[in-house]
């Protein structure tokens, strides 16, 4: 079964989602404007996320991860073991299908490297849209028992796509790699998305 990408925030919110709705909150004067004009405009978008939410990441140990919900958007959130983080930076940029880090909103053409894809000192962070580039279903791999595919990130299991533990396309019909949101560190184990 395939889904779109207008299906993903009803099957997300459903299904593959840990929604972390006590975790993440607006930015100071973000909500109060958006708000308003997002239930003007469209009802249906009061369950929209907002424009820029904090996430507290403490609780995702190494090897863990969790999916929150950005401007309507699967967003992955995982935390890389030692082993991922350096079969990872293992990698040869130019063997990749798609040798580009694919930063959300950038015309920038990095190489899809670790240090591209992750910030500095926090290379065990995958944050990443949680969308396969190929027909835009969520990727597996973010659930304990997952099909992760043969190099331990994601599998989508619509065509059969794969991806790294960085979200680099392997295999599979997906052209792109995952793209990754703009987002920061606040704190030790905080991040600002959007
Ligand atoms: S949507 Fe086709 S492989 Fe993911």
């Amino acid at each position: 079964m395939n889904a779109t990408v207008e299906d993903i925030e009803g099957d997300v919110s459903r299904r593959d989602f840990i929604y972390l709705a006590t975790g993440a909150f607006a930015a100071v004067g973000g909500a109060v404007a958006l708000w308003p004009f997002i239930d003007q405009m469209n009802p249906d978008a009061s369950t929209m996320s907002l424009s820029t939410i904090e996430v507290d990441i403490s609780p995702v140990l190494a090897g863990q991860a969790i999916t929150v919900l950005w401007r309507g958007m699967p967003i992955f959130v995982r935390n890389l073991t030692p082993e991922e983080i350096g079969k990872a930076k293992a990698v040869d940029v130019a063997d990749l299908k798609d040798p580009v880090a694919r930063l959300l909103g950038s015309t920038a053409e990095l190489p899809a490297s670790a240090a591209n894809i992750t910030k500095p000192g926090k290379e065990n962070w995958l944050i990443a849209v949680g969308i396969c580039t190929h027909l835009g279903c969520v990727p597996k791999g973010q659930s304990p028992g997952d099909p992760r595919g043969p190099y331990g990130g994601y599998f989508c299991v619509c065509h059969g796509s794969i991806y790294d533990t960085l979200g680099r396309v392997r295999g599979g019909p997906a052209p792109r790699n995952l793209d990754i949101p703009p987002y920061e560190f606040t704190g030790e184990a905080k991040i600002k998305l959007g």
